[in-house]
């Protein structure tokens, strides 16, 4: 990995290891955004060294480098990049793993909580596309979007504000997502009074241009200062900034615009078109600003990776499922053969839904990794295979093995 690369996903490392919170008291049935302090992080770093600790680094090479016994788990590309895919992936694939472990010199790893935290924060990061841009593509919207009426490179453009080469440290989606909001009033205005529509950004448009930026700026970068963000600050700096008055949590909060935990649409997978999202909808916003009597909040430091870091916790693992449909899957997978129709104890396997544990995918992961081989070898006691899911399967039945027993046949 080149250094400026391996910079930025250290960085997004941080950040995601805020998001990578499991052992959510958080969600039952309702979830209570007050409860949102009640995160296990894991650290990404530390889950580097626990990958090779658990031995997962003796058969899997993370990007190229290492054996390859196992598959890259830098290259689980979508699945890797999010959680419900990555617990889904190491959960087929378990038992073929454990026959390597059980004819290898591997100690079978066990995890505590952390653990497991830290180690799905680092297989994500790992996986985490960072998405470099295009610069190319960058320079041609720099025009296409009219930033060269008014902004220069290096010289080349026009000079209602200032050259973009020669501004501080915007190098960082977060840094650019702040720059670009704190600035947007006045663009707006200049905008304005030159007929200039608001541009919009869909897509990868904004990390092309803020790629093109970059390159164009040259010289150090500023990410590392800036964490690690913190999502209940995060979620502090969301009530402090007025972002309640107009958007709800997942219910709480103001309805003038959107509510930023809802399920209906998801954010955007990487922070810069979260920037691009703020950006596109920054005169709207503006305006219901304005007609409510709320000043404009500005972000200093690392205020804006705060309250990012707290949108994609509240949302990182998209609880959506449906305990309904999770309750038919857990029956088509044949769980329910040995844990019960109601996931509340069978013959062989034990009651899952005691009401004193949480279930996320990484918890899942962690019961997969104690209890598997067990489980495992009951299957095959039985003939029964080893049950497979599929991604589309977890959110659902995780929101079963979470619902509540007695409310949960509705
Ligand atoms: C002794 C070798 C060995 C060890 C140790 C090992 N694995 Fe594996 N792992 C494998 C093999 C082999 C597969 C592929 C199994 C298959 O094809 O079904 C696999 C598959 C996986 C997959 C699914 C990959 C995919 O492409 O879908 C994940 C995720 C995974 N392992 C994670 C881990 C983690 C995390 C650890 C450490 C706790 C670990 N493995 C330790 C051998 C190993
Ligand atoms: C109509 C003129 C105009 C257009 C078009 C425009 N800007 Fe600006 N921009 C400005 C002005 C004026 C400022 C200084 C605003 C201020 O001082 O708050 C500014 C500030 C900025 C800053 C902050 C610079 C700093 O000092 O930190 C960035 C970044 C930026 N613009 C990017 C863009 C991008 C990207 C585009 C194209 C999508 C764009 N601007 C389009 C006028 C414009
Ligand atoms: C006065 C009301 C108001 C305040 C305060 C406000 N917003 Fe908004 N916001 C809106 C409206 C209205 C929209 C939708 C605009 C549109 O439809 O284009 C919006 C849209 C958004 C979107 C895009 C949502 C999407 O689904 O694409 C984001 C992200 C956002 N706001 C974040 C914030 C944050 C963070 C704050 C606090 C710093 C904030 N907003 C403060 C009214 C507000
Ligand atoms: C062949 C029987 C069998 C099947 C099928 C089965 N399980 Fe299990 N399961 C068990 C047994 C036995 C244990 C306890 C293992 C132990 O004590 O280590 C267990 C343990 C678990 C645990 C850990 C419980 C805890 O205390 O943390 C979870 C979670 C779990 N199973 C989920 C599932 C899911 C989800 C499915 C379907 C995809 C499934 N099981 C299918 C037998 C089974």
């Amino acid at each position: 990995m080149s250094a400026p690369r391996q910079l930025l996903t250290w960085t997004i490392a941080a950040i995601v290891a805020l998001l990578l919170l499991v052992g959510i008291v958080v969600w039952r049935q309702r979830i209570a955004v007050q409860q949102s302090s009640s995160f296990l992080v894991g650290d990404p770093r530390i889950g580097a060294q626990v990958f090779q600790d658990k031995g997962c680094g003796q058969c899997h090479a993370i990007l190229g480098s290492g054996p390859k016994i196992g598959p890259d788990l830098g290259l689980l590309g979508a699945a890797g990049s999010n959680m419900n895919g990555l617990a889904t992936q190491m959960w087929n694939h378990a038992p073929r793993m454990w026959e390597q472990i059980a004819h290898s010199s591997v100690v079978y790893p066990q995890f505590t909580a952390q653990d497991m935290a830290n180690l799905f924060a680092y297989l994500y990061v790992t996986c985490y596309d960072d998405e470099s841009g295009n610069t190319v593509h960058g320079e041609i919207l720099f025009t296409q979007k009219s930033c060269i009426r008014c902004h220069s490179i290096g010289g080349v453009g026009g000079h209602v504000g200032p050259d973009l080469r020669d501004i501080g440290a915007v190098t960082s989606p977060i840094f650019w997502a702040q720059t670009m909001w704190n600035h947007a009033p006045a663009m707006e205005t200049h905008m304005r009074a030159l007929n200039i529509p608001w541009p919009q950004f869909e897509g990868e448009e904004m990390n092309d241009l803020l790629a093109y930026v970059r390159q164009a700026r040259g010289g150090p970068e500023m990410e590392s200062e800036l964490l690690p963000a913190n999502p209940n600050r995060g979620w502090e700096l969301f009530r402090k900034k007025g972002c309640i008055d107009c958007h709800a949590i997942r219910g709480s909060g103001g309805n003038v615009g959107p509510d930023l935990g809802s399920l209906g649409s998801p954010l955007p997978r990487n922070l810069t078109q979260m920037a691009g999202r703020m950006w596109n909808h920054s005169p709207q916003m503006w305006a219901a600003m304005k007609e409510k009597g709320i000043e404009r909040p500005t972000f200093e430091g690392q205020e804006m990776a705060d309250i990012i870091a707290f949108l994609y916790s509240v949302r990182y693992f998209e609880l959506g499922g449906s305990p309904a449909i999770g309750r038919d899957v857990f029956s088509e997978r044949k769980c329910s053969q040995c844990h019960g129709p109601d996931a509340r104890g069978g013959l062989i396997g034990p009651n899952l839904r005691t009401g004193d544990k949480v279930f996320t995918p990484v918890s899942l992961a962690l019961a997969l990794w104690s209890h598997g081989p067990r489980m495992y070898s009951k299957a095959q006691e039985l003939g029964l295979g080893w049950p497979t899911l599929n991604e589309s399967d977890l959110s659902h039945l995780l929101a079963f093995l979470n619902s509540v027993p007695s409310t949960q046949q509705k």
